[in-house]
């Protein structure tokens, strides 16, 4: 489509009981009490001038281009049209010549302080202050005209210097009319409050932070600064390179579990800038800095284009044609059943790729390769929500869409981290806390949504790494024994000889707040305190991350949760609900689309009968009854000689799996290893075969996000490498005997939507129309369900679980006193796989250990020293980084960098029920270091990995 511009109402709209109906050049409008009357103009058709005003932040009142006249107006001044709000009967002019002539004088002053460039401004043609001037008659061939204002004196902004430290966007001062857009987007969409407006009068200018540039202060790079400015002051800096776009495709961001909408902005085929779409559905126009400004490695000069194969791990690798490459994978994975049995060879679907993408490798494997060994990433995030949640709600999704946010009272974050993890979701809980709502943080560490400007917990819990099931199960104590609980809605809702086991279980002394001390770390009277505040919130909800799945206790911790959550009445309505914050942009998807072992598409047991007949029929295969393997079997297996052939989509184990060293071992021992990924990986260095995979920006089809939001994915270029990864799997298929016929992802998802009972009616068609759809969506919700368990839980009444807490076997002790909890930073993503190649490396590009100031000191250890990590799996070496963000006894560090490796210290222990490693945990010593651990030498030594730089 032509470039997209989407109407802005000039301010937020408001929510009154009481309506009000005035008259705008003579139309009348009818509106909620508290309307501006830019916007109420706006809703009949009139824009009226401005360079302030947005609808997504509270008018201010500054540029005064917006001002109006109405009958009974007393005193010489005009009102701002942003600032004023329309009353009863109220009869306005927004046009008239004196006005009108007002507002070329204020135009006139803004220019004499202005670059009259226009034809050479980056911002040409998408300027406000431009726009403005050309409808006032103050712009000839383009440039703005001399204003008769102009500063003879040379007393102007003209010879400001431009800030270029951002790698993204410039800002250039001369061209800032201080309207203070800018500021107002940071403190009220973003909530980074990183920009002020300094001095006053002719002096007054933007400052971020304390620093003299962007780079060097607060600022996250969010982007939503840039998007508000109404000239080039900000402005992308791709705009300067490839110039204005003239294309709009709309499509959703690659990275976080968010799912943010993006207008792909293009020129000439190629993206010139992405800027978040307000229609978005679960961000509504904001974004962070990967999703916005982090997409330049889809052209990055590593991209992988062609396929590529070769015997043994340790020969070169041989560009060939597609053909050659799918018919040699096919017949390796052939070869090696014949020999070693069926059941000796298996898949991995991608979190990265699209729902279709993943459906029809999960296809392949029950088909082509008739087992069910298909197991995907969710297995080390997110599998023990899908456990606990089907356990006691009876279905394996958050509760909630994110707007539900605006309406909770109380917000109980657990083990996550928003504002690095899910940055977009945490702006917007961050505005709900700014407007009041009470919060709870549950983290070993201090992360920045414990204490940011404007927001202060009200509580936060650092309970020592493996404590949050005593924490958990003493909140619901506290609950039961104070009747803090909803005895209604357990009536009503719940599973009542479920409840009387549970009331049983949980009022006992050994799941009080005083038992919970030892483990947690945190005196009783503050569980106590924190617990009544969320058991007796109007609204409370709980988000949580991998801080709690990722334990030998997560599917217990994620029951517990549930538990608490049923027992106070906080499920079922809009503000409450139990919900992931999931990590991958369609890891949610992945696993609604059957990747998992035991599962068909839509949760549905592979062991059902009548389950596998629906897919049988439509498929014509015979399905294995029995799950398959999950993957860490298939690594077992792999080792004990057993499994010999793997074919992974977009997945880098070798970065992302605990205990590397095994990792190698197993995928070392296979005969066929598939990689299908953008980059060569850590993994592609033990494939056999790499297939090279498309980016987002060369996909067709959906991606599910954490809301269970349906979103479609669309494409700004051809694959570069000639072929859709769902044509790949299909031709591999083909290869080892099973035809699929797919001619379109279209045509996948429609056989999803056939076999998907929670996928009825969702086509690509249908998502064009309404922008996006969060399941189930069936015949009584065509258009989706926003809120999950509304009347009732999707398994009838909701379920108590037993919540035993079984401490893990991962101990501090004398030779490893503390525990390493590992996690992620704001600018990269996951393995880094993507963001290694994008300019974000500038704010980080290696992995730190986080210390406390104590036990570096009782090390020895400086500031940005070299130390070695050491656990009872391996060792590495990283610089220290001393905090007390961290607290003492507790280490910390991401796992971005593969020249790190911090998944070779963490083990092989996981969660009792879905094997979701347990990666919060692991008992480590820390020391100084001369050099680079053994295990890092060898790497260096043996792997032929590629040096990664980021494009020029
Ligand atoms: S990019 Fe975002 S965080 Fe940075 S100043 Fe602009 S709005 Fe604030
Ligand atoms: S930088 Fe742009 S948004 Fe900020 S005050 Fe200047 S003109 Fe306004
Ligand atoms: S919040 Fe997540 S989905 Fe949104 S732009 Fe950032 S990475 Fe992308
Ligand atoms: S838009 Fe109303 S004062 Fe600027």
């Amino acid at each position: 489509m032509t470039l997209l511009k989407e109407k802005d109402f000039g301010t937020p709209s408001v929510k009154s009981d009481n309506e009000v109906t005035g008259y705008i050049d003579g139309i009348e409008i009818t509106v909620p009490e508290g309307t501006s009357i830019m916007r109420a103009a706006a809703m009949v058709g009139i824009d009226i001038p401005s360079l302030c005003a947005s609808d997504n932040i509270d008018a201010f009142g500054s540029c005064r281009l917006c001002i109006v006249d109405f009958e009974g107006r007393k005193g010489f001044g005009y009102p701002s049209s942003c600032t004023t709000p329309i009353s009863n009967g109220m009869k306005i002019k927004t046009n008239n010549a004196h006005i009108k002539s007002l507002r070329k004088d204020l135009l006139e002053m803004y220019i004499s302080d202005h670059p009259l460039d226009c034809n050479s401004c980056s911002a040409d043609g998408d300027c406000d202050l431009q726009t403005q001037s050309d409808n006032h008659n103050l712009l000839k061939n383009n440039q703005l005209i001399a204003s008769k204002y102009d500063f003879k004196d040379g007393c102007t902004h003209l010879d400001a210097d431009m800030d270029t430290s951002n790698p993204y966007f410039n800002f250039d001062p001369e061209k800032c009319i201080v309207c203070s857009k800018c500021v107002r987007a940071c403190n009220e969409v973003q909530g980074t409050f990183a920009l002020s407006i300094e001095s006053r009068g002719f002096e007054s200018k933007i400052k971020p932070g304390v620093s003299d540039n962007f780079f060097d202060s607060e600022c996250v790079s969010c982007g939503a600064c840039v998007q508000a400015c109404p000239t080039g002051s900000l402005i992308e800096k791709s705009i300067a390179e490839k110039g204005m776009p003239n294309e709009t495709v709309l499509t959703t961001c690659a990275y976080c579990g968010v799912g943010c909408s993006f207008k792909a902005e293009v020129r000439e085929n190629d993206v010139v800038r992405m800027v978040p779409y307000k229609e978005g559905g679960a961000n509504n126009g904001h974004s962070c800095i990967k999703g916005r400004f982090a997409w330049g490695y889809a052209k990055h000069k590593d991209r992988v284009a062609k396929p590529m194969i070769r015997n043994n791990i340790k020969d070169d690798w041989k560009e060939v044609e597609w053909d050659e490459a799918i018919g040699f994978a096919a017949k390796r994975l052939k070869n090696i059943q014949n020999e070693y049995g069926i059941n000796s060879i298996g898949g991995i679907t991608s979190a990265r790729t699209t729902n279709e993408e993943a459906y029809i490798v999960q296809k392949l494997i029950r088909t082509a390769f008739g087992n069910n060994n298909v197991d995907t990433c969710a297995r080390v995030c997110h599998s023990p929500t899908g456990y606990g949640l089907k356990q006691t709600f009876g279905t394996s999704a958050g509760t909630q869409n994110f707007a539900s946010v605006q309406n909770a009272d109380v917000i109980m974050v657990i083990g996550a981290n928003p504002t690095v993890g899910h940055p977009v979701f945490a702006s917007q809980m961050k505005k709900r806390i700014r407007q009041g709502a009470k919060l709870i943080v549950v983290d070993p560490r201090k992360t920045d949504i414990v204490k940011s400007p404007h927001v202060k917990a009200d509580f936060h819990l650092p309970i020592l790494p493996g404590s949050n099931v005593p924490l958990i199960n003493a909140f619901s104590h506290v609950a039961v024994h104070e009747d803090l609980i909803d005895h209604e809605y357990i009536k009503s809702r719940c599973d009542g000889p479920s409840f009387n086991d549970w009331i049983d279980f949980i009022k006992d002394d050994s799941n009080s707040p005083q038992a919970a001390e030892k483990p947690t770390g945190v005196d009783a009277k503050t569980i106590r305190k924190a617990a009544r505040l969320y058991a007796s919130g109007n609204n409370s909800a709980i988000y949580y991350g991998l801080g709690v799945t990722e334990h030998s206790q997560g599917s217990t911790m994620v029951m517990g949760m549930a538990n608490l959550a049923m027992a106070t009445g906080n499920v079922g309505f809009v503000g409450a609900g139990v919900n992931p914050l999931r990590g991958q942009n369609n890891v949610q998807g992945s696993c609604d689309m059957g990747s998992f072992p035991h599962e068909l598409p839509g949760y549905r047991p592979i062991t059902d009968d009548g389950v596998r007949s629906i897919f049988e029929n439509k498929w014509n295969v015979k399905i294995q009854n029995e799950p398959g393997m999950r993957s860490v079997n298939m690594f077992d297996a792999a080792v004990g000689g057993k499994f010999k052939g793997i074919y992974i989509q977009g997945e880098d184990f070798l970065q992302s799996e605990p205990n590397t060293q095994h990792i190698e071992e197993a995928f070392g021992s296979m005969d066929c290893v598939v990689v299908q990924d953008l980059f060569l990986t850590e993994t592609a260095n033990f494939a056999h075969a790499f297939f090279p995979a498309t980016s987002f920006l060369e996909k067709d089809g959906t991606f599910t996000n954490a809301e269970r939001r349906i979103n479609r994915v669309r494409p700004v270029m051809e694959p570069i490498t000639g072929k859709h990864e769902w044509e790949i799997t299909q031709e591999l298929a083909a290869s080892m005997g099973y035809e699929m016929n797919f001619k379109s992802s279209e045509e996948i998802l429609n056989e999803i939507a056939e076999l998907t009972p929670t996928f009825t009616g969702v086509s690509l068609k249908k998502l064009d129309e309404v922008g996006s759809i969060q399941w189930p969506c069936n015949e009584s919700a065509p258009l989706g369900t926003p809120i999950m368990h509304v009347d009732e839980f999707v398994r009838g009444k909701g379920r108590f679980m037993i919540t035993d807490y079984v401490p893990t076997t991962e101990i501090a002790n004398r030779k490893f006193p503390l525990l390493l909890t590992t996690g992620r930073n704001l600018v990269q993503y996951n393995v880094g796989t993507q963001t290694r190649r994008t300019h974000n490396t500038l704010w980080s590009n290696e992995d730190v250990l986080e210390i406390h100031p104590a036990d570096a000191s009782t090390r020895g250890i400086n500031n940005n020293s070299l130390v070695l990590l050491r656990s009872r799996k391996g060792e590495t070496t990283l610089k220290a980084f001393i905090t007390e963000k961290i607290p003492a006894g507790v280490v910390y560090t991401t796992f971005h960098n593969p020249e790190t490796g911090a998944n070779v210290v963490t083990t092989e222990n996981s969660d009792w029920a879905t094997n979701c490693p347990e990666y919060k945990v692991t008992a480590v010593e820390v020391e100084p270091a001369s050099h680079r651990s053994k295990w890092q030498k060898n790497r260096n030594d043996d792997l032929s990995q590629i040096p990664i730089t980021v494009n020029p």
